[in-house]
């Protein structure tokens, strides 16, 4: 059976991350030649073992950089050329959080985190849109946050960023839809990846059992359920899907 991204090259950022790994992992077992790239050397080197591991044959190119660094972007396009061929899925999944109330929030803090959150997706969207104009079937998926369009106390830095990717989505999809390039966001909602278990010190166990209630479901996403609608956008299955906001979050906006 054909797989939904077989040969296709993608392009993954906070690779070693929990969302990052499972779609890098799915990707693969799609069939898709993937470049993780994150700026954690252990942790890219233990995510891309794991996957090697679990898809044997895995066409996977694992790199370690900052893509908050404007010329990452450049090496980036010409590392994944180099280990298998133009670009034609790019994933924005890079991301940093601040814990502090905007009364509080350093200019040091907003830089930090526009850099990362968004500037790095800009730069590299970029970088990459060659590459993804000229394949015809280009596929941009960046990663929001549910709290782009439901923001909460004391995280407005990073709100402000996922609500800019948004924005910066629907843009680049008006751009780009005459050059064959589709661009999408996913928002998903709570997802049980490890930064959150050592953010609240707890068993992975415990927190997948907790009840959650912020949404329909009751209980954290798992991140291989979040991976699943980046798939589906990056492959051709979502090929009249362009500018949208796929909200992976359990129900929330019912509530
Ligand atoms: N987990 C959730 O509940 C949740 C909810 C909504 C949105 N998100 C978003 O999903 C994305 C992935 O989240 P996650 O929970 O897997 O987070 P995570 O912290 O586990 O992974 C993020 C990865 O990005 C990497 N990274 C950060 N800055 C980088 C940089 N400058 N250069 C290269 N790599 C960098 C980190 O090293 C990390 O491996 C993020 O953008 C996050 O904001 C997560």
């Amino acid at each position: 059976m054909a797989r939904r991204l077989d040969g296709r090259v993608a392009v993954i950022t906070g690779g070693a991350g929990g969302i990052g790994a499972a779609t890098g992992r799915l990707f693969c077992e799609e069939g898709a030649r993937v470049v993780l790239v994150d700026r954690d050397a252990p942790a890219m080197a233990a995510v891309a073992a794991e996957i090697r591991a679990a898809v044997p044959g895995a066409a996977l190119h694992d790199l370690v950089l900052d893509t908050a660094e404007e010329a990452a972007a450049d090496r980036i396009v010409a590392e994944a050329r180099n280990a298998f061929g133009p670009v034609e899925v790019l994933v924005n999944n890079a991301g940093i959080r601040a814990y502090e109330p905007l009364a509080e929030a350093t200019a040091e803090t907003w830089q930090r985190i526009i850099a990362v959150n968004l500037l790095s997706h800009a730069h590299l969207t970029r970088a990459a849109l060659p590459d993804l104009r000229a394949c015809g079937h280009g596929s941009i998926v960046n990663i929001s946050s549910t709290h782009a369009v439901n923001p909460r106390p004391g995280m407005g830095q990073y709100d402000a960023t996922k609500a800019a990717i948004l924005s910066m989505t629907r843009s680049l999809a008006f751009e780009e839809a005459a050059h064959g390039v589709r661009v999408n966001a996913v928002c998903p909602g709570l997802t049980l990846t490890p930064f959150h278990v050592r953010r609240l010190g707890r068993d992975h166990a415990d927190l997948a059992a907790e009840r959650v209630d912020n949404c329909l479901l009751r209980r954290w996403a798992d991140p291989r359920e979040i991976a699943f609608p980046i798939l589906w956008l990056a492959s051709d299955e979502a090929s009249y899907v362009t500018g949208a906001t796929l909200m992976a979050d359990g129900g929330q906006k019912v509530l």
